[in-house]
């Protein structure tokens, strides 16, 4: 224990950076990379190092050598973070890649991967899952939080032994903005600099580290990588916080200058993927029932339900941080049941549509349920609501377990991560959902959806 006296005596013998002479300086390196999206001939690749710069990534197919690499810049913006747009890959590949800054020694190596080109029939693939990573086992204010921190290796480690090609839904709270502790520091959410210091800090923890090198991660937010515990559009450093997960997660972009916020979509195979943003535009939560009161917003739901009508894909998968399916009297346990103008207007929307393969994803509740949506002449709606990875376990309340479409055999309460499985061909083509717990035990397995 090293008391805060001790700290500053200490602090006061290391000369500071500025008195160093220039070449006793470590000349800046990249030090954490992410993979992301990814198509038939472009990657983007997210690169942190610890000091300001320009990184020089190089890249080359595995089967060819360094030497042949071909080399983009990565302008490294406030947080020493930037996100290099590959362009102009071979489909169907592997490519190893090298990050480095000028004068800063190895840097950090990896590998991407292309997507197939689009084939006459989709091949098989697989999503990882996971939601509510809460990467210490203690709060700042002294009570237990976080366990199991395992699942991130065995996620890893499954990954390396698949048989299947695969990528990754980071499904929100995928890091705590934390309240203050006994410290004296700030809350987590209470200052731009503090976010930016909790979002650096949690993107290199050693624990993560091997999740981050197996696939391509993909992300949506909940509320507490957006502000404070269930914080909503009236959260007053959210510039601050859509700046920064828009700066650490390589989705597609994000948003659009009319609409801003996390929301994207992207297709991989015979599946579309639409990201939702519950925070932006979400109206407090316990505010009295009323029609107009929205989650996602009437510009977001507009263009929700405008993809979906377009979406060529036999799969969509619709994610967002919040549950869609579940229900509680209003303003007790988050929901889209306590926007129930919002949801209503979507399903009613659903019912009439000719929309067909919707399943959907959440997380945020601290134990996983599943959700089966009967409407009659319609195939049902499934949603995978999957937490949480490594924070506190809670259990089902009574009024999770009332809920009709709760499939109870589902329900897991303890640290679990999900899979999805786009597999088989034609008329036998399936979207089979697995759940399995921290040391990858399954759980449980469900098919979703079918062609
Ligand atoms: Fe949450």
């Amino acid at each position: 224990m090293t008391s805060r006296r001790d700290a500053l005596k200490s602090a006061l013998l290391i000369p500071s950076l500025a008195t160093l002479p220039l070449d006793a300086r470590a000349a800046p390196t990249p030090t954490v990379a992410v993979a992301g999206h990814f198509t038939q001939d472009a990657v983007r690749l997210w690169v942190q190092a610890n000091g300001p710069g320009v990184a020089a990534l190089k890249y080359w197919p595995v089967d060819g050598t360094e030497a042949d690499a071909r080399t983009v810049a990565v302008a490294l913006g406030r947080e020493d973070c930037g996100i290099a747009r590959i362009a102009g890959l071979r489909a169907d590949t592997r490519y190893r890649y090298r990050a480095t800054l000028e004068g800063g020694g190895e840097g950090i190596a990896g590998t991407f991967r292309t997507a197939p080109a689009p084939g006459a029939s989709p091949r098989d693939f697989r999503v990882y899952m996971g939601s509510c990573a809460y990467t210490e086992v203690m709060t700042r204010g002294g009570n237990v939080y976080g366990a199991n921190h395992q699942i991130f290796d065995t996620m890893a480690a499954g990954m390396a032994a698949d048989a299947l090609p695969h990528f990754m839904l980071w499904m929100g709270d995928n890091l705590y903005l934390r309240g203050s502790g006994k410290d004296g520091n700030p809350d987590d959410f209470a200052t731009a600099e503090a976010m930016a210091r909790r979002y650096r800090e949690v993107r290199a923890k050693p624990i993560l580290g091997k999740l981050f090198a197996a696939t391509h991660h993909y992300a949506i937010w909940d509320d507490h990588d957006f502000g404070n515990n269930n914080s909503d559009r009236t959260f007053p450093l959210r510039d601050e916080s859509l700046r920064l997960f828009q700066g650490y997660w390589p989705n597609p972009d994000m948003g659009s200058q009319a609409l801003p916020g996390t929301w994207t979509k992207f297709t991989h195979q015979d599946a579309e993927f639409f990201l939702l943003d519950n925070r932006w535009y979400r109206d407090a939560e316990t505010a009295p029932a009323d029609p107009a009161k929205v989650m996602f917003g009437r510009e977001q739901m507009a263009w929700l339900k405008r993809s979906l009508t377009e979406s060529r894909a036999t799969f969509k998968v619709v994610a967002a941080g919040t549950q869609f399916l579940s229900e509680a009297p209003n303003g007790v346990e988050s929901g889209w049941h306590s926007y129930a103008g919002e949801r209503d207007d979507f399903f009613a929307w659903l019912d009439r549509s000719d929309v067909k393969g919707l399943v959907l994803l959440s997380g945020d509740r601290h134990n996983t349920q599943l959700f089966r949506r009967e409407t009659k002449g319609r195939p049902p709606v499934h949603e995978f609501s999957c937490s949480p990875m490594t924070s506190k376990i809670v259990k089902l309340n009574k009024h999770d377990l009332a809920n009709p479409r709760l499939d109870k055999d589902c329900a897991v309460e303890t640290q679990n991560f999900g899979t999805l499985e786009f597999s088989g061909a034609g008329a036998g083509r399936t979207l089979v959902a697995r759940c399995f717990d921290a040391d990858g035990k399954l759980q449980w397995t469900r098919t979703l959806a079918s062609a």
